[in-house]
């Protein structure tokens, strides 16, 4: 699953004590394991294997440049949702032709900057977007390729957040109206639509959702096929699982041994944008325990990491397992489920300084006890974890760590109170002095 385990009551990152890197770096880190990344994308591309997929990591789970770098040396290309992740991909010197464009909203300068970098493909998601970037592409004498973003109205079976292809959610089009766009787009335009793309939501722990999805999918680009389009690649999205509790996603294969024999005779390119479940368990984020305090029948744990670093819990109430980095019992985790009530354990909630009931990272949770200084670390916090931190209650935010083997390196420093004002101080003399 990853490579964070227990060596006589110390938590390590690979063969690395957090502890130690807790003590150089200070607390919140981030904290990623090379290994991680690597194993869980070549899970996927060995698995895929017999489709030759175009395996496009999707950046917002975890975007950091080492990161990048590190998967596209190892053969990833990437989901792109933003001209700021573009800029990502392109600084780390990501083949642009196998890129891919998502998102709701692209903005024309988002269109443009994509067109001029040669991105292989847009994700489209409405007429409108598809007329503009047909527009842009003919004004810029640049033609783009594009693929329509179906909602095939399938339940991916997670939070109603993170569900994306119910026909409620705001993502992609219909497949009645798929014909439709075709039928407009399709043919003759400096955009070449020539692609599907499917994205149900995440984290999809079930495979049958992709059967459905995939099936529809495939009905879709045969009935296309036979009205004269040529369709020549199916993106069907990430949503793979990563493990929080147990091992509750699926592996990486089962994934493809249900996808494949739907796709083996269809003659496409396939193309899947994981995120989750190449990062989700690669990191962690480690913090101290400044306080411990009860008040009623409730026993608090008051670290620094708060929702300012991970967001999830107060988000959409999502699980991550806590623990301390070397418990002082040295009692370690038989698991990292929810049910941990012993004798050695207390039940407790454990928050962040943020001034908000909704900063916890873990309600409920039975911990050993924890004392003042202590570390702490919040597992599977790799994916949707550092890229979505904040400054809320001006905090600057935390640095990231990448372990590989017996070493580790700083891959983003800390902040300091001056990043927090810099582009603010610059502008205090723009102030009309008579207020
Ligand atoms: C279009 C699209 N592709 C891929 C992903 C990545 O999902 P995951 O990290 O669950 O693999 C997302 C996540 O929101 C998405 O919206």
């Amino acid at each position: 699953m990853d490579h964070f385990n227990y060596r006589d009551g110390q938590l390590f990152c690979e063969n690395v004590p957090v502890e130690r890197i807790a003590d150089e770096c200070g607390t919140p880190t981030y904290v990623y394991s090379r290994q991680t990344f690597t194993d869980h994308f070549t899970r996927i591309r060995d698995a895929f294997a017999e489709l030759s997929p175009i395996i496009c990591y999707s950046i917002k789970s975890c975007h950091n440049l080492s990161i990048l770098k590190i998967l596209k040396e190892i053969g990833s290309s990437f989901d792109v949702v933003s001209g700021g992740e573009l800029k990502r991909a392109i600084e780390i010197g990501a083949d642009t032709s196998q890129i891919v464009f998502a998102g709701v909203g692209k903005t024309d300068d988002e269109i443009i900057q994509a067109i001029n970098s040669g991105i292989g493909w847009f994700n489209v998601e409405s007429e409108q977007e598809l007329e503009q970037i047909d527009r842009i592409a003919g004004q810029l004498g640049k033609p783009a390729t594009a693929a329509l973003r179906v909602n095939p109205d399938v339940d991916p079976q997670t939070h109603r957040y993170t569900t994306t292809g119910r026909k409620e959610t705001k993502f992609g089009v219909d497949v009645e109206r798929a014909r439709r766009v075709f039928n407009e787009f399709g043919k003759n335009r400096h955009v070449a639509l020539t692609a599907i793309h499917i994205h149900i939501g995440s984290p999809v722990n079930k495979v049958e959702p992709y059967i459905a999805s995939t099936t529809k999918a495939v009905e879709l680009i045969r009935s296309l096929r036979k009205d004269g389009f040529e369709i020549t690649a199916l993106n069907i999205g990430g949503g793979f699982g990563a493990n929080y509790e147990g091992s509750e996603a699926p592996p990486a294969k089962a994934y493809a041994e249900a996808i494949i024999p739907i796709l083996r005779d269809v003659g496409l390119q396939l193309i899947l944008e994981p995120g989750r479940s190449i990062s989700g368990n690669a990191g962690i984020v480690v913090g101290r325990c400044i306080y411990t305090k009860s008040s009623g029948d409730k026993q608090f744990l008051i670290s620094d990491v708060s929702m300012t670093e991970l967001l999830r819990p107060a988000l959409y109430e999502a699980y991550h397992f806590v623990w301390p980095v070397n418990p002082e019992t040295g009692f370690v985790p038989p698991h990292r489920g929810r049910d941990l009530k012993m004798d050695s354990t207390v039940l407790m909630d454990v928050v962040g300084p943020v001034c908000e009931s909704g900063d916890f990272i873990a309600k409920d949770r039975w911990l050993p006890l924890v004392a003042r200084g202590d570390l702490i670390a919040a597992f599977t916090a790799g994916a949707y974890a550092s890229v979505m931190a904040s400054h809320y209650n001006s905090r600057p935010q935390a640095p990231e760590v990448l372990v590989e083997g017996d070493t580790f390196r700083l891959i983003r420093k800390r902040e300091t109170y001056d990043d927090l004002v810099n582009a603010e101080r610059s502008c205090l003399s723009n102030l009309n002095p008579s207020g």
